[in-house]
């Protein structure tokens, strides 16, 4: 069911530094930073060949991601993003299996303009896995 890996998110502490190092120590290809504030995150898209890589810092008091960096404030992998052709589909297969989707379970617009839903952790090895339809 799932495709390919859209992308992997890490939560960082410091934007900027982050940036920095993808850039200048990894060399990879670094975007401006871009404010999405329905989703409580500044965010840079660091490309790489066959997937992305979004560092995530958090953007005003109700971000998704402070409670994640007060648990782990040199920053972390946040979560893995899988594409999907049918994201309802998916999500009922999903369901039927047992898996908890978060939220009220319907899609909602992620960072890339496409229907994204988020998996609970404990059902998936101990990571967040978002689903986005492509
Ligand atoms: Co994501």
């Amino acid at each position: 069911m799932i495709g390919r890996l859209n992308h992997v998110a890490i939560a960082v502490p410091d934007l900027t530094a982050a940036a920095r190092t993808y850039r200048d120590t990894l060399g990879a290809k670094v975007s401006e930073p871009q404010a999405l504030p329905e989703h409580g995150v500044m965010v840079v898209f660091v490309e790489l060949p066959n997937t992305k890589i979004e560092l995530l810092e958090p953007l005003g008091t109700s971000s998704p991601i402070a409670k994640f960096l007060e648990n782990n404030p040199s920053g972390g992998m946040h979560h893995v993003c899988y594409e999907v052709d049918d994201i309802l589909a998916a999500r009922d297969r999903l369901k039927a299996a047992g898996a908890r989707v978060l939220g009220d379970g319907e899609p909602k617009i992620g960072a890339h303009g496409k229907p994204v839903l988020f998996l609970h952790p404990k059902d998936f090895c101990g990571t967040l896995v978002e689903i986005e339809q492509v």
